[in-house]
């Protein structure tokens, strides 16, 4: 069994349903299958992939299934992109799974992106009524988010994320290395999550990021690593805390209230995490005039999203915003539950009523305090 590199990493996510190593570092694909047979076991496997991830990374992966003693079936790939994320998609992987005759002792590695580790991951909670995953993540998205926490989920017509489950992972295996493929806009657009995370958890990371942003030429694998091993563990903290979603788990959706509103109304053409960024500034400028952190606080984390790159702000209407809002699944009757940040690092849940949050987001858009 091959060795962990010395730059590799190990995260330990314990969910309530599971426990799994979130592994990060440069070149740790090449082990991926030694990981999945120490985390998984199972005698077969499958690569679940998408058409532009696939014929990067697809063969070294099975080749280290197949060093590891997978009998690897042959691959399943769908078409690369958002669109894919859906019931036909779905269908395909299941039908797939079953006309190669995957047990449910095989395992489902889903290699690729949000997109991917969304909708191989529910496949796997749903085949046979649940058969293990190992999640591949190759996006920066992927890495830091979506991978980890076992949320999986397909959209429907009536909205995104609308049909899923909680399907933790046997294993996680984050190969910085991946990164050098995604595109500076995908990339720079998945530093929202990154320093959404900083805002929630970790006042040095906000200040480092805002020092030096990832976006910046010359960014090395070991920083990467460093990066996403920090935001795996800020995200398993409080994943291990509230799995479903109760309470803690709520405070990741910091930015996002707005932010999927900002998302909706650009038709899905602003990316996801410049939409988290853009609300996550509103939500620190309104927070700075509603007395709930200071001044400085606000001007710090738009600091980070200005150094990356990022949107601080949207002109979509008000009237526009409140509309998604109040489709939003996450609504609670007339109000929402508000993520807001009260210190560098720090935030809270406030559950404000909607004619409040037509104030808020007024205040938000606010000269930058
Ligand atoms: N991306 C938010 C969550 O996993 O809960």
């Amino acid at each position: 069994m091959s060795e962990p590199s010395s730059g590799e990493r190990a995260v330990r996510v314990s969910a309530a349903s599971g426990a799994y190593d979130v592994h990060v570092g440069p070149g740790v694909l090449a082990r991926a299958g030694a990981i999945a047979r120490e985390a998984a076991g199972g005698g077969r496997c499958c690569v679940v992939t998408e058409t532009n991830v696939g014929p990067l990374y697809a063969d070294e992966l099975e080749a280290s299934l197949a060093s590891a003693g997978y009998e690897v079936a042959p691959r399943l790939t769908f078409p690369a992109g958002e669109r894919s994320k859906n019931l036909g998609t779905l269908a395909d992987l299941l039908e797939g799974l079953a006309e190669r005759g995957l047990t449910r002792d095989d395992v489902v590695v889903a290699l690729g992106g949000g997109v991917t580790g969304d909708v191989a991951g529910l496949a796997a909670a749903l085949y046979l009524r649940g058969c293990r995953v190992v999640q591949v993540p190759t996006s920066l998205l992927a890495m830091v988010d979506s991978s980890v926490g076992g949320k999986t989920a397909v959209d429907l017509p009536a909205g995104k994320n609308l049909a899923g489950a909680f399907w933790q992972p046997a294993a996680v295996v984050a190969d910085v290395r991946c990164l050098s493929t995604v595109s500076p806009e995908l990339f720079r657009d998945s530093c929202g999550e990154v320093v959404k995370h900083a805002v929630l958890a970790d006042a040095r990371m906000l200040d480092d990021l805002t020092r030096a942003p990832l976006t910046a030429p010359g960014v090395g694998e070991a920083r990467l690593a460093d990066v996403v091993a920090r935001n795996v563990e800020i995200k398993r903290d409080v994943v291990d805390a509230d799995e479903r979603e109760r309470g803690l788990r709520q405070t990741l959706n910091l930015g996002h209230t707005l932010g999927h509103a900002i998302e909706s109304a650009s038709g899905f053409s602003l990316g996801h995490g410049s939409c988290v960024a853009a609300g996550l500034c509103m939500v620190a400028r309104a927070s700075a005039r509603m007395g709930w952190c200071s001044d400085e606080t606000s001007a710090r984390i738009l600091a980070c999203v200005e150094a990356h790159g990022l949107p601080t702000g949207s002109d979509v209407p008000t009237e526009t915003l409140m509309g998604y809002v109040g489709h939003d699944k996450k609504r609670h009757g007339d109000s929402v539950n508000l993520v807001v940040p009260t210190e560098p690092g720090r935030v809270e849940v406030r559950r404000v009523a909607l004619g409040e949050l037509e104030r808020i987001v007024e205040l938000g858009r606010g000269a930058r305090s």
